[in-house]
């Protein structure tokens, strides 16, 4: 048999555990042959693909990014000679050329719904759930998360000494899309004061008074995680508004004009979303009187060597893809649930995402230790 392996969306630690996890097995387990493609589907489509044997895979294990390369380009929306196009027959191409019987692409949520489109139009696809916002559906978790909480928890605890040095407000940035995950679970382990998450609706009012409390306590700094999709209330509230006459207008010739207004609202409320940390740090200074600082943490979350909890599950997931493949399953995320790792249909996969409920355990942590989450 021949399996195909490509990395797509934003790197990841844990995605060469992945490889490495896929090929051994092939290898060794199934007698399969492995290729890998560079660059995510822009490299499937342009047929830019190195031979993934045992040496190609030795010593990549503890490498953070991904040995192939990746990308966000879509098969069925390519920029190709300054046009964007539908790429698909010619991926198809590509995959029936090297006789693939599975092509096994590792990726977040945006990668299970261009896997999915892949799936149906007739190539053997195999998907692995990996990033570090652990927004994918249908998973416990996803490969890349545990060492981007580390990364983000060990940033909160040495925020802690310069803000409480200074008796300052510290505002700090951490990604995960649209969803609170790593904030959350990053501003729990650190010990923040405050959380804000794209689920729950902040108002500034109940921010500052968490700090101005702290204050009267005795403690004269904060520390406040905030995910870069938080949103205050009536940011949330445009939103919605603007994505409802977004989905009402789709498709209708008649209401271009009005889709063309909400496409404008949008850009301005994204532009000035860009700016939304700072601006959250400056109104705070104003309220409390104290001084702040904003640290935004970007991609050092990503980076580097992923943790013993990335490596075994990128390796335990990548393992049990390559059985899937020898028997001939397709069509599938493979997901790691209660320990286990499970085929998903691609079709339920595609196109949801997992949000952190009201109800979760962590959320209800957070309350019981006084932690402010905004509302
Ligand atoms: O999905 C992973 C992620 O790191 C998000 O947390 C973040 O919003 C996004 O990717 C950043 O994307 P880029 O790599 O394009 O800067």
């Amino acid at each position: 048999m021949h399996i195909g392996i490509l990395t797509s969306g934003g790197d990841t630690p844990g995605l060469n555990a992945a490889i490495r996890g896929i090929g051994k097995a092939a290898i060794n387990t199934h007698e399969m042959s492995v290729i890998g493609f560079r660059d995510g589907f822009k490299g499937l489509m342009q047929n830019r693909s190195i031979r993934l044997d045992r040496q190609a895979l030795s010593g990549i294990l503890t490498l953070g990014g991904t040995i192939l390369g990746t990308s966000r380009e879509k098969p069925h929306k390519m920029e190709v000679g300054g046009q964007q196009m539908d790429m698909t027959d010619a991926i198809l191409e590509n995959i029936e050329a090297h006789h693939l019987d599975a092509l096994i692409c590792l990726g977040g949520g945006g990668t299970q719904k261009n896997a999915l489109r892949l799936h149906q139009a007739g190539a053997p696809i195999i998907t692995l759930p990996k990033t570090i916002d652990k927004d994918v559906w249908g998973t416990d978790t996803t490969f890349g998360f545990d060492t981007a909480l580390g990364i983000a928890t060990d940033a909160i605890d040495r925020l802690h000494s310069t803000a409480h040095s200074h008796h300052r407000i510290v505002v700090v940035e951490l990604m995960g899309h649209n969803a609170g995950w790593l904030a959350l679970g990053a501003g729990l382990a650190g010990g923040a004061d405050v959380i804000l998450i794209p689920e729950i609706p902040y108002d500034i009012d109940a921010i500052a008074d968490t700090v101005l409390q702290r204050r009267a306590g005795g403690s004269t700094f904060s520390i406040i995680a905030v995910s870069e999709g938080a949103l205050s209330a009536e940011e949330y509230k445009m939103l919605a508004d603007i994505e409802g006459r977004l989905a009402e207008t789709k498709g209708d010739e008649t209401r271009a004009d009005d889709r063309a207004a909400a496409k404008a609202e949008m850009a301005v409320l994204e532009a000035h979303r860009k700016d939304a940390t700072a601006g959250l740090s400056r109104r705070l200074e104003e309220m409390t009187g104290l001084e702040a600082r904003v640290t935004i943490l970007g991609h050092v979350q990503r980076g580097g060597t992923p943790s013993a909890q990335d490596r075994l599950l990128a390796t335990r997931l990548g393992t049990a893809a390559a059985d899937f493949a020898a028997k001939g399953t397709t069509g599938i995320m493979v997901a790691t649930v209660n320990g286990e790792a499970v085929p998903v249909p691609l079709e339920d996969v595609a196109g949801k995402r997992a949000v952190v409920p009201g109800d979760h355990p962590w959320i209800t942590t957070a309350r019981n230790l006084g932690v402010g989450l905004g509302d």
